[in-house]
């Protein structure tokens, strides 16, 4: 099947309807294009475990502040679509904001405590906005499979609950953080970033790196953790701490002492560019990958 550009709701829900009807088990890959190895490493977890791999790519006003970058993300239409068919993409949903989003559109899904910390503390409404878009996707796209990425960890964590919350009937799946050949997160902000800020970016890696063989080595106490990915930070001078947390596998509250996996998550301006990465680690000093 030759890749399928559909730009309109009604014709994706169609074709949809078509599809399962037929017996097909599609599976959903979200995204705002400008794609990476990240992204499409989503497309081959799909590719694996659906009939059908939709890609939806669209860059959610909803989900960016003010003062964010909505007009300035990076958006190549053209390039998206020969790296989904090189991914054996079948169907990309490109909407227009037109498209999704009626003039009077009014109605959101919220978040409640799991979209206060982390990301959530500095970026107030964008988790309505995610959970707000990826619920129109569902209905939409109607998948029985959705991927997303362990990058934005609390995403997937929140997309999961939503999914259970309001009873999606959509088996949620996470693939592993995809990392330039240096370690830094792959992510279509990187293309901001000047040549001495990309090696700067290089930082929040590091530290995390660290504070994993620290965690392994037998340090429990989550202060000492994030003082020494702070120290990391503060060696560039460019960088500007947004948070460095500790947290918990279920509810993401921050944990003072480090007896069960967690979730070590870091936010930092890099220049005007914000990053985060993350990385799940076991005390015991088993690393696992899976959220
Ligand atoms: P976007 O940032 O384009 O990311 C789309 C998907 O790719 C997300 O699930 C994200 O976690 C994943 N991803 C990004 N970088 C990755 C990397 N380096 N390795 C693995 N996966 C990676 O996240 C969004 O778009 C939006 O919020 C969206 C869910 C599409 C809703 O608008």
């Amino acid at each position: 099947m030759s890749i399928e550009v559909i730009k309109s709701v009604q014709t994706m829900q169609h074709r949809s309807q078509v599809l399962r009807n037929a017996g097909n088990t599609i599976a959903l890959v979200p995204t705002m294009g400008f794609l990476h190895e990240g992204h499409l490493s989503l497309v081959d977890i799909a590719r694996d475990t659906g009939d059908i791999v939709v890609m939806s790519i669209f860059v959610n006003p909803t989900q960016f502040g003010e003062n964010e970058d909505f007009d300035d993300y990076p958006r190549d239409f053209e390039r998206d679509l020969s790296l989904a068919q090189e991914h054996e993409v079948d169907i990309i949903f490109w909407p227009t904001v037109e498209e999704m989003y009626s003039e009077n559109h009014s109605t959101t899904v919220t978040v409640g405590k799991l979209g206060t910390y982390l990301c959530g503390a500095s970026r107030p409404g964008h988790f309505q906005g995610v959970t707000t878009v990826v619920s129109k996707l569902f209905n939409i796209v109607s998948p029985a499979i959705a991927v997303f990425g362990q990058k934005d960890a609390q995403q997937g964590f929140i997309l999961k609950r939503m999914a259970r919350d309001l009873n999606f009937p959509i088996d949620i799946i996470f693939g592993p953080i995809v990392r330039e050949e240096d370690g830094l997160a792959m992510s279509s902000r990187n293309t901001y970033l000047s040549m001495t800020e990309r090696k700067q970016a290089l930082a929040l890696y590091s530290g995390l790196q660290f504070a994993k063989k620290m965690v392994e080595s037998g340090e429990v106490d989550s202060n000492i953790i994030i003082e020494k990915i702070r120290s990391f930070f503060e060696e560039e001078s460019n960088i500007k701490e947004d948070y460095i947390e500790v947290v918990d596998l279920e509810q993401l509250a921050p944990l003072k002492r480090i007896d069960q996996p967690v979730l070590i998550a870091v936010a930092a301006y890099v220049g005007t560019t914000r990053l985060i990465d993350n990385i799940i680690v076991r005390s015991n000093g088993t690393n696992d990958t899976e959220i």
